[in-house]
């Protein structure tokens, strides 16, 4: 068994943010039991009622409660991962309360109902829970933890950049790099036994690298020198010292209990968390202290990236004055494009932020924290997956044959000519849930499936509850692309926010689009050369963490067959 902190780190930020955000008024609400031990029994369970459909005994105080039993249900959460919510969810219905230590959460768990908070009540409910005091500047302005106005207009201006035409136009760059995976594969002295989910993660960094920073990370390039995703390398001081502030950033965000004591005191004792960070940051040695020297470092060194694109900028537009247009066919990156679409006053005349340089380089970060592990899990995942299923893998490799041109598919070829493959990385998606939680918060009261919610109260969507349900996956254990077909009956059938990997309504995932590229660039060129089995080395069944996001707890090891 994990420690409770594994269970906290489910998803990125969520969890976190959530988990320590100020306690909320839900004393005051009904409280029956939960079955699972004697200390949940004592705990407040239920939300207050509209009306009395679904109504059982209240039970017990609260407050005195959680005074006694501080840890809430995180015992729950560490012993069974995500799963504890499908438990729940089918004892007491689809909207239930659970206690994050002493933050309550109302948990939604079915399509309608995270259709109803991510969509028809999206108005009161459009931002993530309350990030805790430790999170920094540089996570906390990015889109992912900001709020309200400064949220819908900073994914106003950032939105055209993850449109299809600028995507089309990184395939070049994400094909190289899908090159060097291959490559690694082929090099790997061991091929009884090659660290997939390693390889996956070098391949994702270093396409973050180019496409959201304009540097080479080279980690692709160098992914036999080193055990570490993040290390390997070679010639730039200032890239290998960036992905060592990018890594411990990572361990700090976990908001683990093994990370700071402003984080532990958070979960337990809310209240003195702010102030015992304050303290502590000033503390040399403390993590504190190294949490916010590392993030300092970071600030500066994305800054001076920054400042550099604004002098390419002003070099362009001068050698476009000279009548030298040099080479305007490669695609911006990020930060360039940003910094381009703020000065045309881009998001299509919507509303608009003046951004700063601290959300430009929170932004750009951002895309290393949420488009990483994601992506380079999801691509492991459809690989292990299709190693163990043959009539898959036969089906898969006829569809990736048929593609002819000895070159990779375009933008349109890989929208049209890989239906099938769509369905495996749907399949894949919903088998290994990268985020089985969503976080949400109401900025007003509000009335879900008729219980009232107060302003302020953490709702969080429970994809991975969906993604198990019978009623709309028949025999969810059962790993079956054919589910998603166009013309498959269950398809058809099917909830629409039935499945929803990248979340749902405005605020859902806007790298779904890059990510989905990325994967399905690096399927064709993987399965071009090779199949795969999984190694023997591989345990079995497959062991999870539940980190930031999913991970695999001892990642995948395959076994590779050449095509001829
Ligand atoms: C397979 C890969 C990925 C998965 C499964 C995934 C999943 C998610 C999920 C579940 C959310 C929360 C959505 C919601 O609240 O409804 C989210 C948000 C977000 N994701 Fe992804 N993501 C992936 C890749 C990426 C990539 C590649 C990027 C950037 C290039 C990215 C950037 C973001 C951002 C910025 C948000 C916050 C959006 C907002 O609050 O407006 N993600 N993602």
């Amino acid at each position: 068994m994990r420690t409770t902190s594994d269970a906290i780190h489910l998803t990125l930020y969520k969890l976190a943010g959530a988990a320590l955000a100020e306690h909320q008024n839900f004393e005051q609400l009904g409280s029956p039991s939960l079955p699972h031990g004697p200390v949940s029994k004592l705990l407040p369970w239920r939300l207050q009622q509209v009306s009395m459909v679904h109504s059982k005994p209240a039970l017990l105080c609260t407050k005195a409660c959680l005074l006694l039993f501080p840890i809430g249900h995180l015992h729950l959460l560490a012993k069974s991962g995500p799963d504890v919510f499908r438990a729940i969810a089918k004892e007491y219905g689809p909207i239930f309360r659970f206690h994050m230590g002493r933050q309550p959460l109302v948990i939604v768990a079915n399509a309608e109902l995270c259709k109803e908070v991510g969509i028809k009540k999206f108005k009161d409910i459009r931002n993530r829970s309350t990030p805790p005091p430790t999170v920094g500047s540089l996570h906390q302005d990015a889109l992912f933890l900001t709020r309200d106005s400064t949220w819908s207009a900073m994914r106003n201006t950032v939105v055209p950049l993850y449109q299809p035409a600028r995507l089309a136009g990184l395939i070049p760059v994400m094909q190289s790099y899908v090159d060097a995976l291959v490559a690694n594969i082929a090099g790997y002295p061991d091929q009884d036994c090659v660290p997939f989910c390693q390889l996956s993660l070098r391949m994702a960094i270093d396409i973050i690298g180019k496409t959201a920073f304009g540097i080479e990370f080279g980690l692709s390039k160098n992914s036999m020198d080193s055990g570490s995703e993040t290390d390997g390398s070679e010639g730039d001081d200032d890239v290998r010292e960036f992905l060592k502030e990018y890594k411990r950033s990572m361990e700090f965000i976990k908001m683990d209990l093994s990370s700071s004591l402003s984080t532990i005191l958070g979960l337990f004792l809310p209240c003195v968390q702010t102030p015992c960070r304050r303290l502590l940051r000033r503390v040399p040695g403390t993590a504190d202290y190294k949490m916010s020297e590392n993030e300092r470092r970071l600030c500066r060194r994305i800054d001076a990236i920054i400042a550099h694109r604004r002098r390419d900028r002003a070099e362009r537009r001068r050698t476009d004055g000279d009548g030298d247009a040099g080479d305007r066919s490669a695609p911006l990156d990020f930060i360039a494009a940003l910094l381009d679409a703020m000065e045309n006053g881009g998001g299509g005349g919507k509303e608009l932020v003046q951004l700063e340089d601290r959300h430009v380089r929170a932004l750009a970060y951002e895309h290393l924290i949420a488009g990483t592990k994601t992506t380079a899990f999801t691509l492991s995942s459809v690989v292990y997956l299709v190693s163990s299923h043959p009539s898959v893998e036969e089906k898969l490799l006829r569809e990736l044959d048929a593609f002819a041109p000895p070159r990779a598919p375009n933008a349109d070829e890989l929208q049209t000519m890989f239906p099938y493959l769509d369905q495996v990385i749907k399949e894949a998606m919903r088998f290994h849930l990268v985020s089985p939680l969503i976080a949400r918060q109401t900025s007003e009261r509000v009335e879900i499936a008729g219980y009232v919610l107060p302003k302020g109260a953490c709702v969080w969507l429970a994809p991975g509850v969906l993604a198990r349900d019978a009623g709309e996956f028949p025999e969810p254990e059962e790993f079956r692309p054919e589910r998603f077909a166009a013309e498959a009956e269950e398809e058809r059938a099917r909830h629409p926010y039935a499945h929803i990997p990248f979340g749902v309504g405005p605020r859902a995932c806007i790298g779904h689009k890059f990510a989905l590229q990325q994967v399905k660039l690096a399927v064709v060129g993987l399965y071009r050369r090779y199949v795969f089995r999984h190694a023997a080395a591989m345990e079995s069944p497959i062991q999870f963490d539940f980190d930031l996001v999913l991970a695999f707890r001892h990642g995948v090891k395959l076994r590779t067959i050449r095509r001829e």
